[in-house]
């Protein structure tokens, strides 16, 4: 048996892990939930899994949650050590992070200090810290095993060479809402439009992110960090089927994709049984029902923001970091109706060229770094 913590387990992968659990509870125990403000939805989770402690980030909301939970029938956390409480438990074995955004870069270094192995949904973690949490991770001998398809589709492809045998990796793109738009009418697109995405039901921030492609610029950058790659030996793909997750290509020319429906259930199971294999409860894929699969090349000029995933691959530094505090607040005032879509990346782009370059950031610098480009971004958009 397994012990597992869910951070952010009322979003969308959240409440995935919690089905993927639900259908391997011979294997896997729920011992840990986590929310920032949605009490309800964690309190129904904590009645039918019965973790030993729960957490919500949001204090608002805690006396509702204790009413709403049976006394002393669980641990009730909030504050900021509440995550730390709740991952450095002894009988906790894997950590799921899927919080959104930034939020997640000191549940990632918690949960690799305690020495437990991090199922990480959340990509922003990485793209802020790679250096500082790959290093850590290896110190402590902690696996990072990644929940994002793409990512999770590498792993399993790596498995059929040796490391020093890799050529390189192509991440597959559905492209989005408009990768059939024309460039001139982007800037016109609505908030609704850009929250329906093709292939995948996520949560807000993520839908906006694969609209602007400014998801696959991270996923890039993400790459770079798991798999020790160079800019170079990172490819993206549109394939608008969302049904070949990524591929490896070997030095013999050999190239291994890991295919399927595009479901994060598969992904997130794979996360909690790697490097071994359950049975899943998922649809299966029908090739021939599908007829056929279509590839091309990814238009930069109409999605800048893959080109700043690149420049931050290259540059390294606190590029990460400010390229996602400035998308982040770039993103929300879109949602927000403050901005205009094609704003998003090209406010990114302009924080990211006036930002203060340290090439080797400590952690304090790059917390720094997220508050100042943060600032900027508003500076910016107002
Ligand atoms: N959705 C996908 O299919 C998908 C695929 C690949 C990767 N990812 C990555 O997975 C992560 C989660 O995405 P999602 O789509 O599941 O997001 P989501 O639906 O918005 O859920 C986010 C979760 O994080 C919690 N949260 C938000 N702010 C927090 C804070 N300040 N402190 C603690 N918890 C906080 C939320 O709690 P409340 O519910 O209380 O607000 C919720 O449980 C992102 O990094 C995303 O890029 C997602």
């Amino acid at each position: 048996m397994k012990n597992v913590v869910i951070l952010g387990s009322t979003g969308s992968i959240g409440k995935n892990a919690l089905d993927v659990i639900r259908n391997l509870r011979h294997k896997y125990k729920v011992v840990g939930l986590s929310a920032n403000s949605r009490w309800e939805l964690l309190a129904k989770q904590v009645e039918e899994f019965k973790p030993k402690s729960v957490s919500l980030a949001d204090g608002r909301w805690i006396k509702e949650l204790k009413n709403k939970l049976p006394q002393n029938s669980v641990q009730i956390l909030t504050g900021t050590d509440s995550v730390k409480e709740m991952v450095s438990r002894d009988d906790v074995d894997i950590v799921i992070s899927a919080i959104v955004g930034a939020a997640g870069l000191p549940a990632a270094i918690e949960v690799i200090k305690n020495g437990k192995t991090l199922a990480l949904a959340n990509k922003e973690a990485l793209v802020m810290a790679g250096g500082i949490i790959v290093s850590m991770a290896r110190e402590k001998g902690v696996s990072i095993i990644p929940i994002d398809s793409e990512h999770s589709a590498i792993l399993q492809a790596l498995r059929a060479g040796h490391p020093n045998e890799v050529k390189k990796v192509i991440i597959t793109a559905s492209g989005g809402p408009f990768r059939d738009y024309p460039k001139e009418k982007l800037s016109e697109v609505t908030l609704e439009e850009a929250l329906n995405h093709p292939t995948w039901q996520m949560g807000q921030k993520i839908t906006i992110d694969s609209a602007t492609l400014m998801n696959k610029a991270l996923e890039i950058i993400e790459a770079k960090w798991l798999f020790n790659l160079d800019s170079t030996q990172i490819d993206v793909i549109i394939h608008p089927e969302s049904i070949v997750h990524s591929l490896v290509e070997f030095c013999d020319g050999s190239v291994i994709a890991q295919m399927g429906l595009p479901d994060m259930k598969v992904p997130i199971q794979y996360a909690l049984t790697y490097p071994y294999r359950e049975n899943g409860n998922v649809e299966s894929l029908d090739l021939a029902k599908l007829g056929s699969l279509n590839f091309r090349k990814p238009d930069m000029d109409k999605f800048p923001a893959l080109r700043l995933g690149y420049e931050v691959v290259e540059k390294g530094g606190t590029m990460g970091v400010t390229l996602n505090a400035a998308n982040e607040i770039a993103v929300q005032a879109f949602l927000d109706r403050k901005i205009k879509f094609t704003d998003i990346t090209k406010t990114v782009e302009h924080v990211m060229k006036e930002h203060n370059f340290i090439k080797d950031p400590t952690l304090q610098d790059i917390m720094d770094a997220d508050a100042h480009a943060r600032k900027e971004t508003k500076k910016c958009i107002s």
